[in-house]
């Protein structure tokens, strides 16, 4: 194939492409938004619960959030790579700068799981409470960006 044929390629589905990235950014979202509220509930949680919650947890990070997030990238990608043009914008920056603490904060949840998962866990429900709000924060600032293109 071709560069121009490619390009082509690319162009023909950039409206598949913004299909298929919303649908895994909801889906990122969802989990990002559900998992610091079971990790609010795992921190008063008793054995029986602990142990649940944990496979809860690990399920939705594992077949549900990293497959999301991955998806998420790879079709926002793919729509730049068809129009580069759209790195020049400054809402693009803003959008890109959230998108990439959303991914940290994505990796930092993960940490967490694993220090449940090692009955090692010494933050109160309230810190989960806190951070839980820190998705929803990016999310809007993502959203308005992608939607209204203010600059
Ligand atoms: C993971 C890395 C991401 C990349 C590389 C990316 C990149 C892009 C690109 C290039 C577009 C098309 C823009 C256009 O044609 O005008 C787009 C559309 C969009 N993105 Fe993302 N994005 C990412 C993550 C997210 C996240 C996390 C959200 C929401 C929380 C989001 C929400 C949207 C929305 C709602 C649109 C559609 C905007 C419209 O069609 O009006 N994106 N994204």
């Amino acid at each position: 194939m071709t560069e121009t044929e490619l390009h082509i390629f690319l162009l023909n589905n950039y409206q598949l492409f913004r299909a298929l990235h919303i649908i895994a950014v909801i889906a990122w979202m969802a989990g990002l938004l559900y998992l610091p509220r079971l990790f609010v509930y795992h921190v008063d949680a008793g054995k029986e619960g602990a142990a649940m919650l944990q496979v809860m947890e690990r399920r939705l990070l594992r077949f549900i959030m990293n497959p999301a997030m991955i998806a998420a990238w790879i079709f926002g990608l793919l729509m730049i790579w068809a129009n580069t043009g759209l790195l020049s914008n400054g809402w693009m920056h803003v959008k890109l700068t959230a998108v990439v603490a959303m991914t940290v904060v994505h990796h930092i949840y993960g940490r967490w799981r694993k220090s449940f998962e090692r009955g090692q866990n010494q933050k109160p429900a309230k810190f989960y409470k806190i951070w839980n709000e820190v998705p929803t924060v990016l999310m809007i600032i993502i959203v308005f960006m992608a939607v209204t293109e203010p600059f």
